[in-house]
């Protein structure tokens, strides 16, 4: 059927064709307030957005103190109090209208926003949806005033300087997103988790959530390391801050500061993920494929890890009106953050050693027995096979190791971090005595470690050895990733593969690694690939090759049941101390445990 005018259109949905009818209604603006309501409608999904978008304007307003109150899970009631800049009494019914801000101007302020709010949507979007007060004296000003939507005048109000946001029964006036909303319980929740958010981005910041009249916290400022670890711990678990590491890195314009946890308290689920750029909350996938990648070597499959991580940048270099919410940004080199966050990442779970954080212990002791993976190229001898040196390595040490550890009267334990071997337990764990007391090793997971990272530096140290197929492979590929193949041809090189673009939308793999012979190619080219054009930057083939090494560590290591001597043990406990990310095997559980005196002795109920 042809359809040739619109009438004919209309006819047909008024017989039920189509199902709507659109169209046969006559094109008006809409009203100020539909228009509000309509932007509430992405902005304002729920109390806790409620919550954000004022505790964002306090801190616009430069605040070091807000308090907020909640009722029945904010469905009730939200009021947030700030001791901020407070807004003039010329400016307070502005506040309430669209479009307008103070925090921007121009175009170019747009591009390089350094405060949380921009739109100068959040109040009026909210006051659409809710019976709204806004109370506020200007600093400098003598005296108080108050608006709300409906009122065109604001009225004189007692207030200190600073700002007053009360809004009461939200979306009373849009049932459909009233019916929406959880139980009480579960809006809370929501808020609460949002305060919690907001709390770590802002340190300076005294902060006190109460809900029906009850105090849920109240974070005093907290200015010192100390201080920010306390509330740290106060909003993310104790258990958190007892297992994380402090980062701190600035490099190419940008700053990494925060913490991040072990390894071994990896998480269930990805809810322990806090990450801030310029003090804006966000949620990013290159963020998230990052901090995967510095992890990716020691944490146990399907486990997340835990953060908290503040990035510093230059504003214009980074769009953060790139979502309704300002819960996304988009870093404009996307590239150079990626690899800023995982190397900075990488080098700090690096570090963890059996020194870290022990004060008994000194970082780095001198190695009693030179270990193979600290060997120089020259001294491996390079001819040998990779398999070979597994297997070499797998005899453990039998080398002249008992003249060189020292003997008992001289041992300093605290050069030691892991002291010295006693026994063994089962044929599984070795038993080690050091300055606190008593360290327990898992055997076979220290020594696949030791084997590991062994094997990776001198995997790096070889360079990786390529070899042509017999076949090249061909493989057909959209035109942009022939194109980022082609400008990527050095990195490919470099980790032993030879592809040429053959054709507009087609790939032809010469050469392959020798070790990733076996594996999967055409999978793996087209996995690498759309890692570039995702993020500029693809380490799957290192991922491949890491995996490959440490399968091979696995079986190159010393099985649980094989008896060991003495210096054979000591040997292991030198390695481990000298190996980056000695903490874990290649799966992510821990390789060592230490009891220290006091914990043996409340065993034993001594000293009370
Ligand atoms: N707590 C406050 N203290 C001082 N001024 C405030 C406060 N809350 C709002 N304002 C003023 O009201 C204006 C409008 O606030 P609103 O939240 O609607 O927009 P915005 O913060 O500018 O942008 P966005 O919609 O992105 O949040 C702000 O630009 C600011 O000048
Ligand atoms: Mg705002």
């Amino acid at each position: 059927m042809v359809f040739t005018d619109k009438h004919q259109i209309i006819n047909i949905t008024r017989t039920g064709l189509c199902g709507y009818h659109a169209w046969a209604m006559r094109i008006q603006i809409l009203s100020s307030h539909l228009i509000n309501q309509i932007a509430a409608g992405e902005v304002i999904e729920r109390p806790a957005s409620v919550v954000k978008e004022l505790l964002e304007n306090s801190l616009d307003a430069g605040a070091d103190a807000i308090e907020v109150d909640i009722e029945l899970g904010g469905l009730r009631r939200i009021r947030v109090r700030d001791n901020g800049c407070g807004i003039p009494q010329v400016e307070l019914p502005l506040a309430l209208s669209r479009h307008a801000t103070s925090k921007i101007a121009t175009l170019d302020d747009l591009e390089r926003i350094a405060s949380l709010g921009f739109r100068g949507e959040a109040l009026p979007s909210i006051a659409s949806v809710s019976r709204l007060r806004l109370s506020s004296t200007a600093a400098g000003a003598t005296s108080g005033w108050s608006v709300q939507a409906e009122e065109s005048e604001p009225v004189p109000a007692a207030h200190p300087v600073g700002t007053t946001v009360d809004v009461a029964d939200l979306f009373y006036n849009t049932p459909a997103r009233r019916k929406f909303m959880r139980t009480e319980a579960t809006e809370f929740k929501h808020i609460e988790q949002l305060v919690r958010r907001l709390a770590l981005s802002c340190f300076p910041v005294a902060l006190t959530l109460q809900h029906n009249q009850r105090t849920v916290f109240q974070l005093p400022p907290a200015l010192s390391r100390g201080d920010q670890e306390r509330r740290v711990a106060r909003l993310c678990g104790q258990a958190f801050m007892d297992q994380a590491l402090h980062v701190e890195h600035a490099a190419a314009g940008m700053v990494l500061r925060g913490w991040v946890a072990l390894p071994a308290f990896s998480r269930s689920q990805p809810d322990l993920q806090f990450f801030y750029v310029n003090h804006r909350m966000v949620r990013d996938k290159l963020v998230t494929h990052a901090v995967r990648q510095a992890y990716a070597d020691v944490l146990y499959q399907g486990r997340h890890p835990a953060f908290v991580l503040f990035l510093e940048m230059d504003p214009a270099a980074v769009d953060v009106n790139a979502h309704p919410t300002k819960f996304e940004v988009r870093f404009r080199d996307s590239r150079l953050v990626h690899d800023f966050l995982s190397r900075t990442l990488q080098e700090a779970l690096a570090q963890i050693r059996p020194a870290a954080g022990q004060s008994a212990s000194r970082p780095s002791p001198v190695p009693a027995i030179q270990t193979w993976s600290e060997r120089t190229p020259a001294q491996t001898g390079m001819a040998l096979d990779v398999r070979d040196q597994i297997a070499a390595y797998a005899t453990l040490h039998p080398r002249e190791a008992p003249a060189t550890i020292p003997p008992t009267e001289a041992r300093d334990a605290g050069d030691y971090p892991l002291g010295f071997a006693l026994a063994q337990l089962h044929g599984v764990y070795i038993l080690a005595q050091n300055a606190r007391g008593l360290v327990l090793v898992d055997m076979h997971a220290a020594h696949e470690r030791i084997t590991y990272e062994g094997l990776k530096s001198s995997y790096a140290a070889q360079g990786i050895r390529s070899q042509p197929l017999l076949v090249p492979i061909g493989l057909r590929v959209s035109r942009r990733e022939a194109e980022a193949c082609e400008s990527q041809q050095e990195g490919f090189t470099a980790l032993g593969f030879g592809i040429d673009r053959s054709g507009p939308e087609q790939l032809l793999v010469r050469h392959v690694p020798v070790l990733l012979h076996d594996t999967d190619i055409d999978a793996l080219v087209r996995d690498v690939l759309s890692d570039l054009l995702e993020h500029g930057a693809s380490q799957r083939l290192q991922e491949a090759m890491n995996e490959i090494l440490s399968t091979m560590a696995c079986h190159g290591s010393v099985r649980a049941h094989r008896r060991l001597s003495v210096e054979e043990m000591n040997a292991l406990l030198r390695d481990l101390e000298n190996t980056e990310r000695g903490g874990q095997c290649n799966h992510g559980r821990p390789t060592w445990v230490q009891i220290d005196l006091a914990g043996l002795d409340k065993l034993f109920l001594r000293g009370r």
